[in-house]
């Protein structure tokens, strides 16, 4: 393991603009660097370097860091392979502690199965190309379906012998021990072969290990199954596995598009004639964690199925959960009878390419016009397939596209719009209520845990500083404490703020802008002092107002940023943009590269270019921290203030006839926090209705 010194060394040595300019074309323009962006395929740059902050971010596609997660991102390192890098480049040497036995084993277990799933890759591969049989039976099955041997090599495809235990005695003798061989599921209880007779196909990880094998009959018999696959092991989760993500990794990044197929010949086949963002789910249906590596790429998935697929419909419902990830998915219908590999064959690269690019049919159009055409003038099938058809867009977190797709599908169904659009409202309010309940189950299991003595040290830590007093002496009311869960407040939320998003279960309880801009100015402006010359810092006298209401925030990011910085204050440690920026928790370093960033989207590089650096809300944001902080504290405890309110009225509303003292004592709370509301909004010049 790299010692901590080292880990240290690298993290200072490593400048964005060196790591970043390795892979990227960099121009110099004022303070910063600027290049096209390597997550995303542009014809203008919009990828910035900032090397005084030494960050990057895009414009464009909104990914930013440091050096390390740039690596990371890019070039898919892990952490310490991050590191790695970086020291080689810079001629640091590294100082490596010693790791507990544990962690050592694991990771020698770890090791030893790719050391087998390779030595098993070579011999499959040499049963190919080096004996009688695998050059008569395999080599030449391989060639009459068009592969050409570099395309055999690359994809390490190779045969398994008729024996019994070829594969398992060879490794054995080659000394590989027959326990893992058993764990990989290489060989069964009897000591035998798994595969047996098939001809081979290689799963890769992300990186290009192998983790799996799926092997293939030759036989036609109908009773054989055609493919039979490696079990689940501790290096092979089926579900985050997807066939040919290494080799079209590259490639769907820079096409910004991932097809997907579903045979691994299909696979192959398009690689070989040159389409290579191509990966294929394998027999399974596709799964979160698949989508989430593709979505690593790009947001534009292009599904190809068979023309003859039985059973399209079933696997049009899967989809909803790529919706769901915020994923533009688009859907081709193979002409009859043709799966990708065959009408490649069939038609030649230029026509294929032609055709896939023609028929792609946005997956919600695709799905309406399959329903409307099985409907045809039924009613009860019509109002099966509106609901069926709303129940998906309802599951896209972006409201505009919502309402993009509620428009046209009402067009194409011919429904008045508004219809639609209330269907859809109904349906996004079952869904959000659902992740609500979801979030409130998972919130008690927490608060539970925190009840529980035996976790008492997760309890957030409390600071005293020593600063005059705060502006706003009359903090929070304590009768009652402040409520964690409960109803949305009936009032209309704040502009500006996230929206509650489906992908984002954490976001349901409500507007969290408040809370972000609290997140911000620590981020950006904690470590400084309120007043020139002053010896109160914006972290202090922040953290002094809302230390209380830590635990209540709605949004767990901006909790967590401002516990940490708590937690700095505690241990009297210094509040800097850097502790944040090299964040571990690659959540709070996303936030605060964004911190420092224009919002996308809705500021032109221009305003990058002019100012280095912007706030969200203050263009010269250094000379302002002291009225940026208190302006952002009022406007925080302004709105929780509204939603004790809030709470506290429907308290009210639930108590029963006789419970007269209750409601005395309720409506004194509510005159306070009136009172405390309207003078905060007096202060912001803010109207509360
Ligand atoms: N599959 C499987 N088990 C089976 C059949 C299929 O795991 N018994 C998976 C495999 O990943 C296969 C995919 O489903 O690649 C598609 O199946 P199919 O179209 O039947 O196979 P192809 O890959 O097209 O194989 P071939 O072209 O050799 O028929
Ligand atoms: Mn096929």
């Amino acid at each position: 393991m790299i010692s901590e010194k080292s880990k240290q060394q690298i993290i200072d040595t490593a400048r964005v603009e060196d790591i970043v300019g390795d892979f990227v074309t960099l121009k110099r323009r004022g303070a910063n660097l600027q290049g096209l962006c390597p997550f995303h395929n542009e014809k203008t740059p919009s990828f910035n370097v900032n090397p005084a902050r030494n960050i990057y971010k895009c414009f464009g596609c909104g990914e930013g860091g440091d050096p390390i997660s740039f690596l990371m991102n890019y070039e898919q390192l892990s952490f310490p392979d991050a590191l790695r890098y970086i020291a080689k480049k810079y001629g640091i040497e590294i100082e490596e502690t010693a790791i507990s036995a544990e962690a050592m084993q694991e990771k020698q277990l770890v090791d030893s199965l790719y050391i087998i799933t390779e030595y098993a890759k070579n011999y499959y591969q040499k049963q190919l190309f080096d004996t009688d049989a695998g050059k008569s039976v395999g080599l030449s099955y391989f060639k009459s379906r068009g592969f050409r041997e570099e395309t055999i090599r690359k994809w390490g495809l190779g045969i398994t012998p008729a024996k019994k235990d070829g594969f398992t005695k060879a490794a054995t003798d080659a000394g590989y021990n027959l326990e893992l061989l058993r764990q990989l599921g290489l060989t069964n209880k009897y000591d035998s072969d798994f595969f047996r007779e098939r001809v081979m196909f290689t799963i890769r990880n992300l990186s290009g290990k192998i983790i799996a094998f799926a092997g293939r009959t030759l036989s036609k018999d109908k009773k054989t199954p055609k493919y039979i696959n490696s079990p689940e092991t501790d290096i092979y989760v089926k579900n985050k596995a997807l066939f040919g993500i290494h080799f079209a990794k590259k490639t769907v990044r820079s096409e910004d598009e991932c097809i997907m197929v579903e045979g691994y010949t299909d696979v192959i086949s398009l690689h070989q004639a040159g389409i290579e963002n191509v990966v294929a789910s394998s027999g399974t249906s596709l799964t979160v964690g698949q989508i989430n590596l593709i979505k690593r790429y790009t947001p534009n998935m292009k599904i190809l199925y068979d023309g003859d697929a039985a059973g399209i419909k079933a696997a049009l419902r899967g989809l909803d959960l790529v919706l769901e990830q915020d994923m533009n998915v688009k859907v081709v219908l193979l002409p009859d009878g043709e799966d990708p590999d065959s009408y490649l064959r069939k038609s030649g690269t230029a026509e294929f390419k032609k055709y896939i690019a023609e028929q792609a049919k946005d997956f919600i159009f695709f799905k309406t016009d399959l329903l409307l055409d099985e409907a045809g003038n039924d009613p009860v099938k019509k109002a099966a397939l509106v609901q069926d058809i709303v129940g998906s867009i309802a599951r896209i977190p972006d409201q505009i596209k919502r309402s993009f797709y509620t428009k046209e599908c009402a067009r194409v169904m011919d429904l008045p719009e508004k219809m639609l659009t209330e269907e859809v409202a109904k349906a996004v309010h079952a869904v959000l209520q659902q992740r609500k309940k979801e979030a409130e189950r998972e919130e008690r299991r927490r608060q539970n845990l925190r009840q529980n003595p035996a976790h008492q040290s997760q309890s957030p830590p409390s600071f005293t500083g020593s600063f005059p007093s705060a502006p706003f002496s009359d903090g929070f009311p304590t009768e009652e404490p402040f409520p964690g869960e409960g109803e949305m407040p009936p009032y209309p939320d704040a502009p500006g703020g996230d929206m509650p998003g489906v992908s984002q279960p954490t976001t349901v309880r409500g507007d969290t802008f408040q809370e972000k801009d609290i997140a911000r100015i620590l981020v950006c402006g904690g470590g400084k002092t309120l007043e020139k010359d002053g010896k109160v810092t914006v972290a202090q006298f922040i953290l002094q107002e809302i230390q209380d209401v830590l635990d209540n925030f709605d949004h767990p990011l901006y909790a967590k940023v401002a516990k940490e910085t708590l937690q700095l204050l505690v241990d009297k440690k210094e509040v800097n943009d850097d502790f944040f920026l090299r964040h571990k928790d690659e959540e709070i370093q996303q936030f605060a590269v964004n911190c420092y960033s224009p919002t996308y989207g809705t500021m032109s590089p221009g305003w990058y270019e002019k100012f280095e650096i912007i706030l969200n809300t203050q263009k010269v944001p250094e000379e302002n921290f002291k009225k940026d902080s208190e302006e952002g504290l009022k406007r925080f405890k302004l709105k929780k203030v509204i939603k004790m309110c809030a709470d506290n009225q429907q308290r009210m509303k639930e108590l029963d006839k006789g419970e007269v003292k209750k409601l005395i004592k309720l409506l004194k709370v509510q005159e306070k926090l009136l009172s405390m509301r309207n003078a905060l909004a007096e202060e912001l010049g803010t109207v509360v209705l």
